[in-house]
């Protein structure tokens, strides 16, 4: 895969990723919402902090080994709930499942992914040594989402993450400028694109048609599942915008195993959401694709790992690209962090291999970061590695130092 070997890193995969996809489909994946300011500023809270290389330190037993929730993995990682696989690759959804299996992280399958949760359970669940999460939009129809939830345990998800910052449908206006629209329309400007870009229409779209037709959000309940090209959807009554802490009491009593709730920003919240019984956090803002102005995920963290201290486990997503951004997020209190762009742009590169490559991408620069700043466990990855010159990180630190 001669493409796949010329990538270096996450962003030579987004570049490989841009020149193979349909622009309607990469949109899709790189882009976020309106004016894009939340996406530029969850970078540039990772670029403000600098670190410091402690000299002198024996490095050489280091490893990026942690553990979640009770169990291992290979890197403070795991990947980020998307449902865009799909489109990146012919199954790619399988294909993430099978790299995280291999990579020994856990997965997170969206429910909007395009793969029944079965098959991705029969190639990347326990059996094949893989952990699987399953993140859940919650339909209007409280029941059509409770016995998701039911499915989901049937089927050996270990992980139940309810996604609580999407109650209405973002604006994302490039995707009407693109003709681009899920469920598929094929809109004259979107046939154009695709006619644009053979390979994928030959090995994604028409494997597809040729394998017994086109993917179907396989995890909705049957009332909802339509075939990705048909023009109604399910997304309308997903939205619900009703979603409240009672839904939240119900999933816990429905759910053995570990519940956590993705997209919490303040620390009001994740404090109730201990009250309710959750045992992880993941402060998101959606990798900035919902609400434009939302604050960057790293500048709410520390406050909100003070909040929660040992009470549940903390993970950090949005905006994560190199090694060192998962340093920064660990120091600041996370215990983990998700990737959603920086996979999907490998699974579109190459599928498996491809995000295989990009969990390695990002394996060997968090290794290079705590080996530069002394440290021999993701555990000792604390502010102590920042400069405070400037006067952000020296808020960042002085707030996750007061958390210690
Ligand atoms: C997402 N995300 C998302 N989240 C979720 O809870 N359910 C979903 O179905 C989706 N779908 C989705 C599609 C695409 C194409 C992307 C890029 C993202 C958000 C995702 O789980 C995660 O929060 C962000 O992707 C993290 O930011 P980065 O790593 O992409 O910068």
């Amino acid at each position: 895969m001669p493409n796949l070997d010329r990538c270096l890193n996450i962003w030579d995969l987004r570049d490989a990723a841009r020149r193979r996809l349909p622009k309607g489909v990469f949109d899709f994946v790189d882009r976020a919402t309106e004016d894009h300011i939340a996406v530029a500023n969850n970078r540039s809270a990772f670029e403000r902090i600098k670190l410091r290389h402690r000299a002198l330190v024996d490095v050489s037993g280091r490893s990026t080994g942690t553990t979640l929730f009770g169990k291992p993995a290979s890197l403070p990682m795991a990947i980020a709930p998307t449902g865009a696989a799909g489109l990146c690759w012919h199954q790619g959804e399988l294909e993430l499942a099978k790299a995280a299996a291999a990579a020994k992280i856990p997965l997170t399958l969206s429910t909007a992914s395009m793969t029944a949760m079965e098959k991705i359970s029969a190639a990347g669940g326990p059996d094949k040594g893989g952990r699987l999460w399953f993140q859940l939009y919650v339909w209007k129809q409280r029941e059509l989402s409770h016995e998701l939830i039911r499915r989901a345990h049937r089927n050996g998800f270990e992980a139940l993450i309810v996604t609580v910052d999407s109650p209405v449908a973002p604006n994302r206006e490039y995707n009407t400028h693109n003709g681009f629209a899920l469920p598929f329309r094929l809109t004259p400007r979107f046939a154009v694109d695709v006619a644009r870009h053979p390979f994928w229409a030959r090995d994604v779209l028409l494997r597809y048609y040729t394998g017994g037709g086109f993917p179907r959000h396989e995890n909705y309940p049957e009332e909802y599942q339509r075939s990705i090209l048909s023009g109604a959807g399910a997304r309308d009554g997903m939205r619900a915008d009703s979603l409240a802490w009672e839904d939240i009491a119900k999933f816990r009593d429905m759910w053995p195993g570990v519940l956590m709730l993705k997209g919490v920003q303040r620390p009001d919240d994740a404090v109730k959401a201990i009250e309710y019984g959750v045992d992880g956090i993941v402060v998101s803002n959606h990798g900035g694709r919902n609400m434009d102005s939302s604050a960057a995920t790293l500048d709410v963290l520390p406050e909100i790992a003070e909040a929660v201290g040992d009470r549940a486990t903390v993970i950090l997503d949005s905006g994560i690209r190199r090694g060192s951004d998962i340093a920064k997020a660990l120091a600041l209190g996370a215990k983990a962090v998700l990737t959603g762009r920086a996979t999907l742009y490998g699974t579109a590169v190459g599928g498996e291999a491809g995000a295989l490559k990009a969990v390695n991408i990002l394996r060997n620069e968090l290794d290079k970061t705590m080996a530069y700043t002394g440290c021999r466990s993701v555990d000792e990855l604390s502010p102590d590695i920042f400069f405070g010159g400037d006067r952000q990180s020296n808020r960042l630190r002085d707030r996750a130092m007061s958390a210690t």
